[in-house]
């Protein structure tokens, strides 16, 4: 029998669960760093793949490591022949995000002996091996459902130069691919973030690689995690030019909608990868001379940075803001932002993975139950009354005819 909590902690906010020695957040103070190092030398120095090493393996590689590592990366980018029919028979209604979770799951199925000595045990294994296929299956899927044939990954490439050419079957701009190749450093790891918790309680389960990504997956892809990228530019898209950014805004603030790229569990101060992501936003825009979604969200975020509801909150512009202007820029399609991030983030998954399994316990919290106690349990026909009663019971029970219409089950597409 459960005895009243003291504290429920709604969102299992504060509680810590675990050490790591992955990713350190001072919210207060703004700042993040992957085993000790500052997030803005990551930012301006290291390679996906190095930023890749230093998580799993919990220090920055030496050169021959590096080349290694990248050397396995690029070897594993390619995706089983029998992934493409499988990719092939998905319904055309399905999303990036979902092709990508579905296809992830397969890969579990090809994978079965995944051992490499020199990188280590089969874990790390399948993370190399998943983290070099993710961006061959996000760029295979977009081609696909644009009916043009899927491009072969190119080894001389980075991990972000050859999801560029991927996607566009052209040689990317290196300052592009320079670009999303920071954005991949920025968002590789955040301390236990929903989807990296989820990850980790999947592998306290001694659950595999491929499960704990999944999970993550579709945990990454709710707006209030990784889909407020995605929101984030919906609403500059609704918003539609730099004269509407007021106006919509007080609108916002009369209804009291809650906007995206904007607050942080953990974040009381400025997050560190928006301060880097705004200038490379700018940046890019200013280089490709389509300034307009830039400059629409630097006003918004003016707005929102005067505004006393945002002020007392501490609320500022998340990762996830800045984010959107930029990804736009780079002609990433707006369906593909949260895919960019879970390429992006799978590193930090699975090196979580890795240090769960390290000093792995069960993780495995309470809730405290306020349902009714005690009930007699009668013959069925004795409920029907009840039911009338209580409508939204045969909803669950599942006759939709009965059913409010807002309890209605919606249309599978
Ligand atoms: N717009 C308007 N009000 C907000 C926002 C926002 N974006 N974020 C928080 N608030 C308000 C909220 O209404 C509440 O007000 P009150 O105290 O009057 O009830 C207060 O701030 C605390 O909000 P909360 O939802 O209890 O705070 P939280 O720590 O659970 O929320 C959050 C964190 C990220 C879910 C939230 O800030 C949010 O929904 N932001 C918008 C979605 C978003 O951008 N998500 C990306 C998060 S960062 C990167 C990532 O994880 O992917």
């Amino acid at each position: 029998m459960d005895t009243p909590p003291v504290d429920i902690k709604r969102g299992l906010e504060g509680v810590i669960f675990t050490e790591t020695r992955l990713s350190a957040i001072d919210g207060d103070a703004g700042k993040l760093s992957y085993c000790g190092y500052d997030i803005q030398d990551l930012a301006a120095g290291a390679s996906y793949e190095e930023t890749a090493f230093l998580l799993w393996y919990q220090r920055l590689p030496a050169t021959t490591e590096l080349q290694m590592l990248s050397d396995w990366l690029r070897a594993n980018r390619r995706l089983p022949k029998v992934v493409w029919g499988i990719m092939h028979s998905l319904p055309e209604q399905a999303t990036p995000m979902e092709a990508l979770r579905t296809i992830a799951s397969t890969l579990s199925m090809f994978d079965r002996s995944c051992v490499h000595e020199e990188i280590g045990g089969s874990s790390l294994c399948r993370s190399v091996s998943l983290t070099a296929k993710l961006p061959t299956v996000v760029a295979s899927f977009d081609r696909l459902r644009r009916d043009r044939p899927p491009i072969e990954p190119r080894p001389d490439l980075s991990h972000a130069a050859n999801l560029l050419y991927m996607l566009s079957g052209e040689e990317p701009n290196p300052a592009a691919a320079q670009a999303l190749e920071t954005y991949f450093v920025l968002l590789a790891d955040h301390g236990m973030n929903a989807s990296t918790f989820s990850a980790r309680v999947t592998a306290s389960t001694l659950g595999d690689v491929y499960s704990a990504v999944v999970t993550a997956l579709g945990t990454l892809k709710g707006p209030l995690h990784g889909g407020a990228s995605q929101k984030a530019m919906e609403q500059l898209l609704e918003i539609g030019s730099l004269e509407n950014v007021d106006a919509w805004f007080d609108r916002k603030m009369d209804t009291r909608d809650r906007l995206f790229g904007f607050g942080h569990r953990v974040y009381k101060a400025e997050d560190p990868r928006a301060t880097i992501l705004r200038k490379m936003a700018q940046d890019v825009a200013q280089r490709t001379g389509h300034t307009q979604w830039f400059d629409m969200s630097a006003r918004l975020e003016e707005r929102v940075r005067a505004h006393p509801y945002f002020q007392e909150r501490r609320i500022y512009a998340n990762v996830d803001f800045y984010t959107a202007p930029l990804l736009w820029a780079l002609d990433i399609p707006l369906d593909l932002f949260i895919p960019m991030f879970a390429i992006a983030r799978i590193a930090g998954w699975t090196a979580h993975l890795l240090e769960q399994q390290r000093n792995n316990r069960l993780i495995r919290p309470r809730a405290y139950y306020v349902g009714p106690r005690d009930l007699g349990f009668g013959d069925i026909t004795e409920r029907e009354p009840l039911v009338e009663a209580q409508p939204e019971a045969h909803c669950v029970a599942g006759r939709p005819a009965n059913c409010p219409a807002a309890l209605e089950v919606p249309p599978r597409f």
